[in-house]
């Protein structure tokens, strides 16, 4: 069966830095799988790469059988997959409902069709939908970046560090909401510095370090690691 989305061997970098160095990963349709690693492994490079932010200088990239590792990135998002970056996700000077509203570009959907499945997830734009995303809390605003790549009709999204700097609660409800999003059949590439968290909520998940896959498996198993707990899930 043809993966969603299949990586091979990709290299990639910022000038003379080569931070991607032969890297490997694949995601089943449907499947959420987690990406952790340490500071600077190359997790953000990894899903930029994917997003076509960043050129590839090695390896291919495929998407549901098609070749996008020359692509641009509006093939990209027009093939389906949908990148959600840690920070500067939303427009604050625009609304709640504007930025939904730029996140429909693409869609065949009626807008309110989607927009009416995005606010069942995520109550509260719909309370707040007139106001300034700039004004948001910082979990209101994660909120408001996933339902913006959710009103694309994606079917594969790729999160970065969705949970990064939120309150214990919030992680909780992120989560919760990416599980859901999940079961409701997308795919998920989730990058989290909470490993311990991504790797129970993921299938199967990949340790990065030095930009390379340093050890794969089902999450379960990655958690009870001895040395991927010592490294990376504090003792
Ligand atoms: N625009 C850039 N220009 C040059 N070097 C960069 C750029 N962005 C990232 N890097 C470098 O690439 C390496 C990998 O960075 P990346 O952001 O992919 O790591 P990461 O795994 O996402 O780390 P973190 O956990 O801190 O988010 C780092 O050494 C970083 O300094
Ligand atoms: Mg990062």
């Amino acid at each position: 069966m043809t993966a969603l989305l299949e990586v091979r061997d990709l290299s990639a970098g910022y000038g003379d830095h080569e931070i991607l160095r032969g890297l490997s990963l694949r995601v089943e349709a449907g499947e959420l799988v987690a990406v952790i690693g340490p500071n600077g492994a190359g997790k953000s490079t990894l899903l930029k790469a994917l997003a076509g932010l960043v050129r590839p200088r090695g390896g291919r990239i495929v998407l549901r059988g098609a070749d996008i590792t020359e692509a641009g990135t509006r093939r990209i998002v027009e093939s389906g997959l949908c990148y959600v970056p840690q920070e500067a996700n939303v427009f604050p000077s625009l609304s709640v409902w504007e930025n939904l509203t730029i996140g429909a570009w693409t869609a065949s959907r009626s807008f309110d069709e989607r927009a009416g499945a995005v606010v069942e997830l995520f109550p509260i734009l719909a309370a707040r939908r007139r106001a300034r995303a700039g004004t948001l809390s910082g979990g209101e605003r994660q909120m408001l970046a996933i339902a913006m790549a959710l009103m694309v009709q994606p079917c594969l999204l790729l999160l970065d560090e969705p949970s990064a700097g939120l309150a214990p609660a919030l992680q909780r409800l992120v989560f919760d909401r990416v599980r859901e999003i999940n079961a409701r059949g997308l795919g998920i590439l989730l990058v989290e510095q909470n490993a311990r968290e991504s790797l129970g909520l993921c299938r199967r998940g990949y340790v990065l370090a030095m930009g390379r896959v340093r050890a794969e498996g089902p999450g379960d198993v990655l958690r009870d690691d001895p040395e991927i707990r010592h490294l990376y899930l504090g003792g």
